[in-house]
């Protein structure tokens, strides 16, 4: 058995160094925690999870196995174009293939930061005539939201700084990390 050890509370990552704000354990049983509670509301629904890449890719492979009962899994790829000004929209790269009219739907992302990802994500997804669409974030940071975005499930709300870990990267490295953490002040 492979088991992640780190002998101290921070980690390096190019040039910032990150503490620790949630260990694996603390991740691990809130994942069981809304797993459960989507497991009660989804059980007989056949939900299909969509996941956004890259980060959410971690948190949905764990939510997936905490859910109890039939689901499907897919996978989308955004991208913001802002070119130089701060509001950019944001494009699909890589779709659903899918037929999305009549299903359940279970948005999965690792954080919403601003919110414009979701935001603009929700909006092509109904015109896709879904039965029904909610939300689930691992994190929040809702002192920096800028834009409406519904959230139904949220692990855990962070303060407005830089996090890694569990899916989420700095410069492409720290993904693997089983548990968040916060850049060092
Ligand atoms: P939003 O569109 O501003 O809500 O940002 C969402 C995306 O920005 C997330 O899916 C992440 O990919 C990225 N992001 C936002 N905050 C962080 C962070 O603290 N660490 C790593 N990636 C982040």
């Amino acid at each position: 058995m492979k088991t992640y050890t780190s002998a101290s509370d921070h980690v390096q990552l190019h040039d910032l160094l990150f503490v620790t704000l949630l260990s694996e354990d603390q991740v691990q049983e809130r994942v069981r925690e809304i797993g459960a509670e989507i497991t009660q509301a989804y059980r007989n629904k056949k939900p299909l999870f969509i996941s956004i890449l890259s980060g959410a890719f971690v948190f949905a492979a764990d939510l997936i196995r905490a859910f109890g009962g039939d689901c499907e899994i897919g996978f989308v790829k955004l991208a913001s174009y802002s070119g130089t000004r701060s509001s950019g929209d944001v494009q699909t790269v890589m779709g659903l293939e899918k037929d999305l009219q009549g299903r359940h739907l279970i948005v999965v992302e690792d954080i919403v930061d601003t919110g414009r990802t979701l935001h603009f994500f929700l909006d092509h997804l109904r015109s896709r005539q879904p039965a029904s669409i909610c939300t689930v974030t691992f994190l929040r940071k809702p002192d920096a939201a800028e834009f409406p975005v519904p959230i139904d499930y949220v692990g855990f709300d962070i303060e407005d700084r830089f996090v890694v870990g569990y899916g989420l990267d700095y410069d492409g490295l720290g993904r693997n990390l089983p548990g968040i953490y916060q850049r060092s002040k």
